[in-house]
């Protein structure tokens, strides 16, 4: 089961974590209503206006609350969305639960685990993650990088928390060793990483994990192909399928790299409007056509959030206007410069 949650996506009956300043509020709890809209005449009265007359974002006191009910002392209290984490059921089936921002997923770490959990951090980088996690699993954590440096600085800033110094591309058996008797792994190997290495490291957690209910791993890469296939749900759920199908874009993908010098070369053109990061408008592009006559889609090529007319649209959205290769915009087109 698979996840790319909205931040934000809170219905009555969830579970929570509530997350304040005071101790006194912080924890479980189950939202019992809402949302309770900002009464419209606070929001205008708090509410600056920008020079174009739009409203800025709402300040917190007369944000959109919910009423919660908290589990340790059954008070209630109305809370600002901001500070309500979903608790996401654990299943029978472990659940993979995908973000490509560091926030989130350190809000993750914050509302995900929880005693008995055991955690096992891969990439803990300088530690900042995984003392969310230290103080959420009654310090039942690992966390690895394969920085030797940054596990030494970890190590001597919490004396009192686990880190090693392990490459999760290449010792196998050690992150095998580590998995075992763990429920929950975090995975942030950096979020710029390629589809392969993310795809690698997940395969191989999933394969001998015996015991784990929960993976939270951060990538870009991910999320752009889970968007750009559109496999995402309106309520944060993946469709099953996409998990088997990554496989053949990595293999796909894996093809092109080995194709070495008779990779293609990327277009002039391609090169100067990918150095100004596509700020260029998506008419400005040269009109190309797919291999059997059908214009190219611009719009869905160059700008992050697509063609808003999808299925209005009569031009193609499938193959890239770059390479002409199926499955991928030409804004991520694999094809960036000549051969290494
Ligand atoms: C973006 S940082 C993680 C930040 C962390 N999630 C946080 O919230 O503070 C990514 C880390 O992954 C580590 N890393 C990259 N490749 C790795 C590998 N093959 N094995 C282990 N760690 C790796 C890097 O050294 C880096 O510290
Ligand atoms: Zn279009
Ligand atoms: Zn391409």
């Amino acid at each position: 089961m698979w996840l790319h949650p909205a931040p934000f996506d809170i219905h009555e009956g969830d579970d929570v974590y509530v997350w304040l300043r005071s101790d006194r509020n912080t924890g479980r709890a189950k939202v019992l209503s809402g949302p309770i809209a900002p009464d419209p005449a606070a929001l205008a009265a708090a509410q600056p206006l920008k020079t174009d007359g739009t409203p800025e974002r709402p300040r917190g006191d007369v944000a959109t609350r919910y009423l919660v009910r908290y589990a340790h002392d059954g008070s209630t209290c109305s809370v600002n969305e901001a500070r309500i984490h979903r608790v996401y059921p654990r299943n029978e089936q472990p659940t993979v639960i995908v973000t490509f921002d560091t926030t989130h997923y350190r809000r993750l770490a914050r509302s995900q685990v929880y005693p008995p959990d055991s955690v096992l951090e891969l990439g803990s980088s300088y530690g900042l993650c995984t003392t969310i996690l230290h103080e959420h699993s009654n310090g039942q954590v690992i966390g690895i990088d394969n920085s030797s440096l940054l596990v030494k600085e970890c190590q001597a800033k919490y004396p009192h928390m686990q880190f090693e110094c392990v490459d999760v591309m290449q010792h196998g058996e050690r992150v095998d060793a580590l998995l075992q008797g763990r429920t929950i792994v975090f995975v942030d190997i950096g979020g710029d990483r390629c589809l392969e290495d993310v795809v690698a490291v997940l395969s191989f957690i999933m394969e001998k994990m015996k015991e784990v209910q929960l993976i939270v791993v951060k990538s870009e890469s991910l999320v752009r192909d889970l968007e750009e296939r559109d496999c995402v749900r309106p309520d944060g759920w993946i469709e099953d399928a996409w998990w088997p199908s990554i496989h053949q874009v990595v293999k796909t993908l894996q093809g092109q790299a080995l194709l070495g010098s008779d990779r293609p070369k990327a277009e002039p053109w391609y090169l100067t409007a990918k150095a100004a990061q596509f700020v260029r408008k998506p008419s400005r592009y040269p009109s190309r056509v797919t291999a059997d006559g059908q214009w190219i889609c611009r719009v869905h090529n160059y700008t992050r959030a697509g063609c808003p007319k999808i299925d209005a649209c009569a031009y193609n959205h499938s193959v890239c206007h770059h390479c002409l290769v199926d499955g991928h915009r030409a804004l991520h087109c694999p094809i960036d410069g000549p051969p290494a």
